[in-house]
């Protein structure tokens, strides 16, 4: 079996060919990372613009990285949820035409789900069944994941994602975005414990949610003064943005990998899989390798490259064409945040 999947929820044009041992045949990725830094952000817009450019390129490459034509296709995949919805659209409305031109079915990816499925993919062990962490720019989410595709959610943050966070704290530090990557690179010279951010959520055992929002303001204040807002970030000194950038990443990530162990304990599990592209930090994935060390659960996570957006986590369309689940021609994208994830 072979399946062509196709990413465009956010900011990366994506398309693999995977087979049914979860071999990576070919693959190839756009990225608007350059466009987008421009503007401190991703702009809904110019995303969709770009996605409509890359996209049959990109199909093109990962095909003849393949040596495979659309005919000896045995399905085309694709993430219609969730995500930007004019993202969404360019990948969907390309692997509907894909579909009909070869005659071929169709198959939905969830993208979260696909997330977590990066690890099944990354290794070569089942994790299943597992807690599912996922820490990405839109979501920061916990799930019972029963199978492969039998997701449970068990919560969510109540305000901002742990990547949008790290975006916007890096935006205030005058650090450029991605913010992820610039904080942690920032953090390098910075000391973790200088400033004693909060860990929200943190000491409530029962609730599987986090929360970010407070924790950019204690940022901001102590930036521009308790109760003001404004400050220059061109004035921040090298070792003032270099402490902060290290002492909000620890804050982080204790609330992650805090919030995945209660999981654990909570849900009797013993094997955690965490996907995303926040799951790309380094001190995240040193501290929840010492997690799994003290509390003896199974680590999955993916290398760093699988762990941003990539359209080899789309090899979970393997699963859904195993248990026929196959989608219609007239699929929507569902660009909000999915509730019941068990589809
Ligand atoms: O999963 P992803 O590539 O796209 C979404 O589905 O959102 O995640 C993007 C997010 C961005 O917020 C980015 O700043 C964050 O992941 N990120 C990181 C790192 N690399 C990417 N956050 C912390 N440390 C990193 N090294
Ligand atoms: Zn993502």
């Amino acid at each position: 079996m072979k399946i062509l999947t196709i990413e465009s929820s956010c900011d990366e044009t994506a398309a693999a060919v995977v087979d049914d041992a979860r071999n990576v045949l070919g693959q190839a990725l756009a990225s608007q990372i350059d466009t987008h830094r421009l503007y401190g952000g991703v702009v809904p817009e110019i995303a969709s613009r770009a996605h409509i450019q890359a996209i049959l390129p990109v199909v093109q490459q990962a095909l003849s990285e393949a040596q495979l034509t659309l005919e000896e296709l045995d399905a085309i995949a694709v993430v219609n949820e969730p995500g930007l919805a004019g993202s969404l659209l360019v990948g969907l409305a390309a692997a509907k035409a894909l579909c009909v031109a070869a005659n071929k079915p169709l198959i939905a990816i969830n993208h979260l789900q696909a997330h977590i499925y990066a690890c099944r993919v990354a290794f070569n062990d089942n994790p299943f069944p597992c807690i599912g962490l996922i820490v990405s720019g839109g979501h920061s989410s916990l799930y019972r994941c029963n199978g492969s595709i039998d997701f449970q959610p068990l919560g969510t943050t109540i305000d901002d994602a742990a990547g949008e966070a790290f975006d916007k704290v890096a935006a205030m530090l005058g650090l450029p975005y991605p913010g992820g990557p610039s904080i942690q690179k920032a953090a390098e010279n910075g000391n973790p414990q200088a400033y004693d951010f909060p860990r929200p959520m943190l000491d409530d055992h029962d609730r599987m949610q986090f929360s970010f929002s407070g924790l950019k303001t204690a940022v901001r204040y102590k930036l521009a003064g308790v109760g003001k807002v404004d400050f220059k970030a061109m004035e921040i000194s090298e070792q003032l943005r270099a402490d902060i950038a290290a002492s909000f990443q620890e804050a982080v990530v204790d609330c992650l990998v805090g919030k995945a162990v209660q999981a654990l304990k909570k849900y009797h599990m013993n094997t955690l899989c965490v996907g995303g592209g926040v799951a790309a930090n380094a001190r995240f994935r040193e501290k929840v390798m010492q997690a799994s060390d003290k509390y003896r659960f199974k680590l999955f996570i993916a290398p760093p490259k699988l762990c941003t957006d990539n359209a080899v986590m789309g090899a979970i369309a393997i699963e859904r064409y195993k248990a026929g689940l196959f989608a219609d021609l007239d699929l929507d994208v569902s660009p909000g945040l999915v509730r019941d994830a068990k589809r």
